[in-house]
């Protein structure tokens, strides 16, 4: 039977001055079981997965799930450790593009066996419980897998210089990197995608995370995840949830300087921030268009890049 919204939190006299997506949240904010509409197959999981891209996505976004399974999410041995890909979605709100988008993702699971589908609207404040039930998921299919890329789909990830960093990490010790943000608290300012008001945390300081653009970390730090998720209240943004959780479990996240989630500064007016010679030094950037993820994927696997002069792509 689906999961009923919270009336009693109606009754609240700033509950109806909110904005929808808020009410919405806190209507269904206690709700965590959603089933399933589609999985990967068991082949997933198979062997020693060494590193698990776990990719959200939205229904719609097709062009940008296509160009990622062509470039860095590509399955694939790298110094022979395997690589595997799955995206997380949730489903449209609107039941007619819901039908519509469902028919394109059983299309794509039955291609690419890359989907992992709950039912529940996939929405930014519902981002969150797509993280947590993808750790049920993760805890109950795949708990053998040493890493994960926890990231979006509009990312250049670099994934061969990711296993080269993981080579040296020890998958049962703790490990949680990417774009370090810290001594920041909820915005307040109703116009903010970001916006949280009180109703939702009395708190004025967020605990550090790590951008949710795309963020590292080991098999223990997955575990020690789904352990505090459940004991936790749903906080709207996602990646100030795991904070949260890493928190609870008296863990910290770490800052990796290869990872760039909050835009990319070219380094130099004669480096362009697109250079791929200067991308390969990089494990993670964020905003990148179709096109370009495949444009700097092309230029990276040139087998004849030669930097140290500048270089173009485009
Ligand atoms: C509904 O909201 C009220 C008021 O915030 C809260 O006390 C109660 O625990 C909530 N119920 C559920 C099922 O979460
Ligand atoms: C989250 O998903 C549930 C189930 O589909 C939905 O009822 C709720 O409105 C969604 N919340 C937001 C903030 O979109
Ligand atoms: C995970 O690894 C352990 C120990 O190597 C093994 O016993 C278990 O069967 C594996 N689980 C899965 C789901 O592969």
């Amino acid at each position: 039977s689906p999961c009923r919204p919270n009336a009693s939190l109606a009754a609240h006299p700033d509950f109806a001055a909110q904005p929808e997506h808020v009410r919405n949240f806190l209507l269904y904010r206690h709700c965590r079981a959603f089933p399933e509409l589609r999985a990967p197959p068991a082949a997933k999981c198979a062997g020693p997965v060494f590193l698990l891209l776990a990719i959200k996505s939205s229904p719609a976004n097709y062009e940008r799930r296509d160009v990622v399974r062509r470039t860095w999410g590509r399955e694939r041995l790298v110094q022979g450790a395997a690589l595997r890909r799955l995206f997380l979605v949730g489903t449209a709100a609107n039941p007619h593009e819901a039908a519509k988008v469902n028919r394109l993702l059983a299309l794509e699971a039955r291609e690419h066996g890359d989907i992992l589908q709950w039912d529940f609207h996939d929405s930014f404040f519902n981002l969150t419980l797509k993280q947590v039930l993808f750790l049920e998921w993760l805890k109950a299919q795949c708990p053998n897998t040493s890493f994960l890329l926890n990231g979006d789909d509009d990312v250049f990830a670099h994934t061969d210089n990711m296993v080269t960093f993981l080579r040296d990490q020890d998958p049962e010790r703790h490990l949680f990197v990417g774009h370090l943000i810290q001594g920041v608290g909820p915005i307040r300012a109703p116009w903010s995608k970001y916006f949280v008001p009180r109703l939702v945390t009395e708190a004025e300081q967020y605990p550090p995370y790590c951008g949710g653009g795309g963020f590292l970390l080991s098999r223990f730090t997955a575990q020690a995840l789904q352990r505090a998720a459940p004991a936790l209240d749903l906080l709207p943004i996602d990646d100030v949830f795991l904070g949260q959780c890493l928190q609870h479990q008296g863990l910290r996240p770490a800052s990796h300087s290869g990872v760039h989630t909050a835009g990319l500064q070219a380094p130099s007016a004669r480096l362009s921030s697109f250079d791929p010679c200067y991308y390969r030094e990089l494990l993670l950037v964020h905003r990148f268009r179709p096109y370009e993820m495949l444009l700097m994927w092309d230029a990276l696997n040139q087998p004849d890049l030669v930097c140290g002069h500048q270089t173009r792509v485009y």
